[in-house]
């Protein structure tokens, strides 16, 4: 038995398959696409423990695609073999399960091809995108059956030995089984026996078709979380119906269709408890008699030890905590717990692949770049680095530096590390980013000996410490734009706002509604301030193009009566009273209050970076100080800068 999380470590047996330990990886679909890259990333979490790793959904059938066969492997497709088995390989070699998730996205699908049909599902209707979707008649659900079971064949013939049948969110099978989507008349509408055919046929098909070691988990939303939905009730006679066809049922949220319930399946973010959708396994494992998989925001081993010793589930699926730290379970197993790294549940991998087929993530620099970061040459000498600057950046590359054999001087001017990181340090709902600073904090001083605090990184210090290589990591200042009244004594910085909730008055102004003028405004009114007014010049709130993080922050301000958000509004100037504002139209308005804050970015600080760039053979300068953007830039180029020290 391990002694620090026995149940999250006892094996378990399905089938004719010993699992290591209850941690599954549930599918994080990157796009990559990339054989070798595909195979390192999901390889990567085999080798840090997990007992099973889903590979990302892929589809059955490639008539029916909702990205181009460039991003997507297609089981029907036989030159994708070769990725699959290679994958699937890889997965086993290292002592997991390694499981493939079988989709059908039916009316989502889009005709990217000539011979693209247009979608289909269990009813005809118009997407609002103008595309007609064709109502299936009984060839075509024939064929969607025949399908999914030649996929399935396929998926064990390359090496894989647990299908995950995608029976939520959304896609064709949910579509079936859910009245929400299927109003047919016939044997596969209406009633839930026949809703639930399609799924069951399905299942008898793919049983028929691979071999009796063959491990089926259903993936399911136990609650569709939309009006007319279905909800964990009727998910819990489904399972019923199903538990001796399958070997497993994974129980997640939501459908995708529906941006409000993505923070329950896919994009959990600071918004959402931490193990959200727990209370549907725990419905659902109440009834069956087959082990039940949770997913939804577990990032953390304890969730996950008192999940499993509460009986809420038999399998934790953790999907972006093993982006993240992918030895995760090694980690745990091994009592170091400390050396993990945390998830921010920030989204940025899912922002990335989704929008941009760059997949990156904001805490595990390597993930999502394996190719690159494991066929970069090995130092053959240790060099003297100097990191001017403790903030994420800095850490990393200090971190980084010092695991390559450096000898690593980390000088940073405050009196603690951390740099911009410390606006979690009061705010609740920055409570992963807070765990991420104690983690950087962490490894940092295991790692590096020399740590200077309170001390300037300048050209003199340098000339006393004569560092082969520095990396320069001195972050930014804040923005002051030039407005009558900036520097007044009720003017504070964001960051300072987050740092000193105390010195704030309870009649706020916050100038700039970009993501931290608005996080700045709810933590602002979780610290009780009185009446809270966001000024933005542009006519957009947060960062739209981060939605997944923008969505919930700007309906808990929209919620909150203390909060006003105005926008296309411009600051003419600050006194000691409040704020004189003017909508586009030029008309003014006072807004009185106690404390201004000035939300309006950054700025680099190439001053510091300039004066250190000839004090040693080779200069790296990373992090805001190039340019300010998010964590992840940051710490991606730290990394990297620090794997480039020969
Ligand atoms: C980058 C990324 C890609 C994902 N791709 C898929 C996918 O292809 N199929 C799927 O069913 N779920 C996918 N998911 C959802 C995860 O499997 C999981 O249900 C979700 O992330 C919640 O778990 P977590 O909080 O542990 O991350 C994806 C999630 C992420 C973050
Ligand atoms: S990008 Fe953010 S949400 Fe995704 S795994 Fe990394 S830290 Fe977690």
């Amino acid at each position: 038995m391990n002694k620090y999380y026995p149940h999250l470590f006892s094996p378990i047996r399905i089938r004719n398959t010993t699992f290591r330990n209850r941690i599954f990886a549930p599918p994080t679909g990157t796009r990559f696409r990339r054989l070798e890259q595909e195979r390192l990333f999901e390889a990567d979490k085999a080798i840090g423990g997990a007992a099973q790793v889903t590979i990302c959904e892929t589809y059955v059938s490639s008539k029916y695609l909702r990205q181009t066969k460039q991003v997507v492997p297609v089981l029907d497709d036989p030159n994708d073999r070769l990725i699959l088995a290679e994958t699937a390989n890889s997965i086993k070699f290292h002592g997991a399960v390694p499981s493939i998730e079988l989709s059908h996205i039916g009316p989502y699908s889009n005709k990217h091809y000539a011979w693209s049909p247009d979608p289909i599902g269990p009813m005809e209707y118009t997407r609002p995108d103008g595309i007609h979707v064709r109502a299936m008649d009984e060839d075509m659900i024939e064929e969607a059956i025949e399908d999914f079971a030649n996929a399935a064949a396929v998926a064990e013939l390359t090496g894989f030995e647990s299908i995950m049948l995608h029976g939520g969110h959304g896609w064709l099978i949910a579509q079936f089984l859910s009245a929400r989507t299927n109003q047919r008349k016939d044997r596969w509408g209406g009633s839930l026996e026949n809703r639930a055919r399609f799924a069951i046929e399905v299942i008898d098909r793919i049983r028929k078709k691979t071999s009796k070691d063959m491990i089926i988990e259903l993936r399911v939303s136990g609650d569709e979380l939309v009006p007319g939905g279905q909800q964990i009730d009727e998910i819990k006679e489904f399972a019923l119906m199903v538990q001796d066809k399958i070997d497993l049922i994974h129980v997640s949220a939501g459908i995708h269709e529906v941006r409000d319930t993505l923070t329950r399946m896919f994009a959990h973010t600071t918004f959402t408890e931490h193990g959200c959708n727990v209370y549907l396994a725990e419905a659902v494992k109440k009834v069956v008699k087959i082990p039940v998989v949770t997913v939804g925001g577990i990032t953390s081993p304890e969730l996950a030890e008192q999940i499993l010793a509460e009986g809420k589930a038999d399998i934790i699926g953790m999907a972006r905590a093993l982006i993240a730290d992918p030895d995760l379970p090694n980690k745990a197993r091994r009592g170091q717990r400390d050396r993990i790294r945390p998830c921010l549940r920030c989204n940025s991998c899912l922002h990335g692949c989704v929008h941009r087929d760059n997949f990156n993530c904001a805490v595990n620099p390597k993930a999502g770049h394996e190719l690159l970061w494991k066929t970069l040459p090995t130092p053959t000498r240790s060099r003297k680095v100097v990191v001017v600057g403790g903030g994420p950046g800095g850490m990393q590359a200090a971190i980084t530096a010092a695991e390559r054999g450096h000898k690593v001087t980390l000088v940073e001017k405050s009196p603690a590390l951390g740099g911009l990181l410390k606006i979690s340090d009061q705010d609740p709902l920055k409570d992963d980013m807070q765990e991420f600073k104690k983690y950087l904090i962490r490894e940092t001083k295991r790692l590096v000996p020399d740590i200077m605090l309170n001390t300037e990184g300048n050209p003199e210090l340098m000339k006393k410490l004569k560092p082969d290589v520095i990396i320069c990591a001195v972050g930014a200042h804040p923005y002051l734009p030039p407005v009558p009244g900036i520097n007044g004594d009720n003017v504070i910085t964001a960051v300072d706002s987050f740092c000193h909730p105390e010195k704030i008055g309870a009649r706020v102004v916050i100038l700039g509604g970009g993501l931290v003028g608005c996080e700045a405004a709810l933590f602002m009114a979780h610290s009780g301030k009185k009446e809270i007014t966001v000024v933005e010049v542009q006519n957009k709130l947060a960062d739209p193009i981060y939605w997944r993080q923008s969505d919930p922050l700007l309906k808990a301000l929209r919620a909150d009566p203390r909060v006003a958000l105005l926008t296309e509004t411009s600051c003419r100037e600050i006194t000691s009273k409040g704020m004189r504002i003017a909508d586009k139209e030029g008309n003014e308005k006072f807004i009185e209050a106690d404390t201004i804050i000035c939300a309006t970015g950054l700025l680099s600080d190439r001053e510091t970076v300039e004066s250190l760039r000839f004090c040693a053979e080779d200069f790296h300068d990373i992090g805001d100080c190039v340019r300010p953007l998010k964590i992840m830039d940051a710490v991606q180029r730290a990394y990297f800068a620090a794997m480039d020290i020969l």
